[in-house]
């Protein structure tokens, strides 16, 4: 990884942080994607200590939001004219349905929609570093995920966690649809499952969901393992030439049947261009 540029999002808490420290301790260059100043300035401050020779940067935005992502996009295309591997990584699950002001429902804003624009966005840069790698943060719970797209955001029926299951879903399937497109470009992308890691997730879903998930928390594992096969899609040879696979454990394993079907892969990823205002196609 030395000399490398890794644009992580989430990079400020859980095992985006490990995963960013991780890196950097490999000899990457980190660029976050933060939310949180504290956070960001501290994690900036840990990186920085540990690796002083490097440069690391922050980059502040809501993700949740098209103007943030869109502005991120244009900030990180004019620092960065090379990015060896992006990790999209932050994610939240909502107690209640909210909307952004993009009028889209909160979790699949922020989940699904940040990969799809901050990606998208970045593809030259991405195409710059020869071989790169795009790493989507995608959860187990997408086995129970299911895609209603007559109510994308979730008007009629909203529950925190079919909807949080609903957008891992969307990562696996614009996971599949990212790996084709990007065929023969030299880039590749994976998605993952951490593991149930005991972070800050879940903490602010507020209602019965955080307590349940909170108490639970007493089984799960640390960040520093649930980091583990972030760090090994972003880095390792074995993966060089991987692409379009759910990985969990550091070993490919097969999403649900619903994050294999191509016709509604295919249908989320114009859907999300219409969202997004924006076309992909050349
Ligand atoms: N923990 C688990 O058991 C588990 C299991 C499966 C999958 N995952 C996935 O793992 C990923 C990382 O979660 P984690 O467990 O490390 O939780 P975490 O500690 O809560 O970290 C989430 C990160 O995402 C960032 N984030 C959330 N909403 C954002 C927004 N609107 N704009 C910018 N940044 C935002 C947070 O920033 P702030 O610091 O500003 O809040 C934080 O850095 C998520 O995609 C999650 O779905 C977690």
């Amino acid at each position: 990884m030395q000399g490398k540029v890794v644009v992580i999002t989430g990079g400020s808490s859980g095992i985006g942080q490990v995963a960013a420290e991780r890196l950097s301790a490999m000899g990457a260059r980190i660029v976050l994607v933060a939310r949180s100043k504290s956070r960001g300035e501290a994690t900036l401050g840990r990186l920085r200590e540990r690796a002083p020779g490097q440069t690391h940067t922050v980059h502040y935005g809501d993700v949740s939001r098209l103007a943030d992502l869109n502005r991120l996009a244009a900030e990180l295309r004019s620092a960065e004219p090379r990015i060896d591997v992006l990790i999209n990584n932050a994610g939240a699950m909502f107690g209640q349905r909210q909307l952004t002001e993009d009028g889209l429902e909160l979790t699949f804003a922020t989940n699904h929609m940040s990969y799809f624009v901050l990606t998208n966005g970045l593809r030259e840069q991405l195409a710059a570093a020869g071989a790169a790698r795009v790493v989507n943060t995608s959860s187990h719970a997408h086995y129970r995920g299911k895609i209603d797209f007559d109510d994308l955001q979730s008007q009629h029926a909203y529950q925190a966690f079919p909807r949080y299951s609903f957008s891992k879903l969307c990562n696996v399937l614009f996971t599949r649809v990212l790996a084709r497109r990007l065929a023969g470009t030299g880039i590749t992308t994976n998605s993952l499952h951490p593991g149930f890691v005991a972070t800050r997730f879940a903490d602010q879903s507020g209602g019965w969901m955080a307590r349940m998930i909170g108490a639970m928390k007493v089984f799960a594992i640390s960040p520093e393992k649930g980091a583990e096969t972030i760090v090994y899609l972003a880095s390792s040879a074995d993966v060089a030439n991987t692409s379009g696979q759910y990985f969990y454990k550091c070993k490919p394993v097969a999403p649900s049947k619903l994050a294999q079907d191509d016709a509604a892969a295919e249908r989320l990823w114009k859907e999300s261009e219409k969202l997004a205002h924006f076309s992909t196609s050349p």
